[in-house]
């Protein structure tokens, strides 16, 4: 009897994809007319990145996604040769996306990336508006090949637009610009007043109500601490001054210490702050492209801003299914859901996931950090980074001992994201699906084990 194989059963169970085709970025995510939309950076035609479309989702709950028709194709003015990314915001009883179109032009310094608009009635099709921030809108000293992402926001009636854009012979910076009708943007700022750590800054995202700028940075040097990945995301938490359109740094951190995560951005027009990253990195090879997609969308994470720390949690819809105290050791059998495990007086922790004919994913407390190890996790994932941590397949995560310690562990097929309530870790694995054994040891005070179902 042949196996009746659907592409759908090589799909995450749920972590946003393209379904087919290759994705990076989310794109324009916003609540509108009572669904949560996310696009994304999409090439349906193949398993690598190429003319860039925005691919589209809707749910009513973050869990449960439904596709849409494409929502931007390159072809239009300003974005011959791709739709790159940026967000979206309702006004004026419509919805905004406002994008980065792209020309190559042959490459280098004669590529013209320039800030396009869209907009939409039904949320569905979208009506392209043409270029409203052109490379005639560039302070002198930068560079029209580099500059884009525009994150679109409005503040006391009046729209603002941060963009990345690179200085001439330098690095990156995020340039502030003001619109009252959203179609005429004037310059108003260097929003940051410093330079990028890498080569250039990329998706920038700003949330006003927690005073949280999110960034992504390309190839900044690595250090151990938290930015390895060839392309890594920071963010700061401070105050935006209006009045001269400078955003003042109080404090910054890591967005995400695993190796698969980038270009995160938060939900327009919601009441609470959820943002959701890439969960991929550039320049690595994508083991699922073999089963005709390539890159996925984390889950969604609410964010909240304490005594000047970003915290993340998963929102996920999900059903307890096993619960049960650990004394010292158990094992369990799960290949997608959400793991929880709650310790008093944690002392020591190891927890390997994916168990099976020689694979295993394993995360443990080691000197005061949480390490994570995928050198074991089935598919080879080589990438240009070339440190000791990353060659051995590892990641590592600060972790602060206290008297109640919860990890909340979302698996799917092909990744791994772990929130201890402070900081996040989020990787791809590739294991075979026979690989669905689940080992703990745990060494603290007590020690409860939850297993939940996602529900779609
Ligand atoms: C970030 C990025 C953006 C760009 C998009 C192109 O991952 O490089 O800067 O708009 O991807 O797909």
């Amino acid at each position: 009897m042949t196996e009746n194989i659907k592409q759908g059963d090589f799909l995450p169970e749920f972590h946003i994809t393209g379904g087919a085709g290759w994705i990076n970025d989310p794109n324009g995510l916003v609540y509108y007319k009572g669904e949560y939309h996310v696009f994304f950076q999409y090439h349906p035609y193949g398993t690598a990145w190429g003319p860039m479309h925005w691919g589209h989702v809707v749910s009513k709950d973050l869990t449960s996604w439904r596709y849409l028709p494409i929502a931007l194709t390159p072809g239009g003015v300003g974005d011959k040769d791709g739709c790159f990314s940026g967000t979206a915001i309702c006004a004026f009883q419509k919805l905004y996306l406002m994008y980065t179109g792209f020309e190559e032009n042959g490459g280098g310094e004669a590529v013209r990336q320039v800030q396009c608009l869209a907009e939409s009635e039904d949320g569905v099709t979208f009506k392209k508006l043409g270029v409203v921030i052109g490379s005639d809108d560039l302070p002198a000293d930068f560079m029209p090949c580099d500059f884009r992402d525009p994150h679109v926001f409005e503040k006391d009636g009046t729209f603002y637009c941060l963009v990345a854009a690179k200085k001439v012979g330098g690095k990156g910076r995020l340039l502030l610009y003001r619109s009252k009708d959203l179609k005429r943007w004037s310059f108003f700022s260097d929003a940051l007043g410093f330079d990028s750590d890498g080569v250039m800054f990329e998706c920038p995202n700003y949330v006003d109500s927690l005073g949280l700028l999110m960034v992504s940075d390309q190839l900044p040097a690595p250090k151990e601490d938290g930015c390895l990945n060839v392309h890594s995301t920071r963010y700061f938490i401070g105050k935006m001054d209006f009045t001269v359109g400078r955003f003042i740094v109080e404090n910054q951190g890591v967005l995400d210490y695993g190796f698969d995560f980038y270009a995160p951005q938060s939900f327009a027009d919601c009441k609470d702050s959820i943002a959701i990253g890439w969960l991929n990195m550039w320049d690595r090879n994508v083991p699922s492209v073999k089963y005709g997609f390539a890159g996925m969308l984390t889950v969604p994470r609410r964010l909240s801003v304490v005594d000047g720390k970003l915290k993340q949690e998963p929102v996920v819809m999900k059903r307890e299914v096993f619960k049960t105290a650990v004394e010292r050791s158990l094992t369990d059998e799960v290949m997608t859901g959400v793991i929880e495990i709650r310790a008093e007086k944690l002392k020591n922790f190891e927890l390997k996931l994916r168990c099976g004919d020689g694979n295993y994913t394993l995360i443990k407390l080691v000197d005061g950090a949480i390490e994570f190890d995928r050198s074991k996790s089935g598919e080879a994932i080589v990438g240009v980074e070339k440190d000791e941590l990353s060659l051995s397949g590892k990641r590592k995560m600060p972790f602060t001992r206290q008297d109640k310690t919860t990890f909340t562990i979302v698996l799917d097929k092909y990744s791994v994201e772990l929130f201890d309530g402070t900081f996040v870790m989020s990787s791809t694995i590739y294991p075979p699906k026979t690989a669905i054994g689940l080992e703990l040891t745990v060494n603290a005070d007590s020690c409860v084990y939850t297993r939940y179902d996602v529900i779609k």
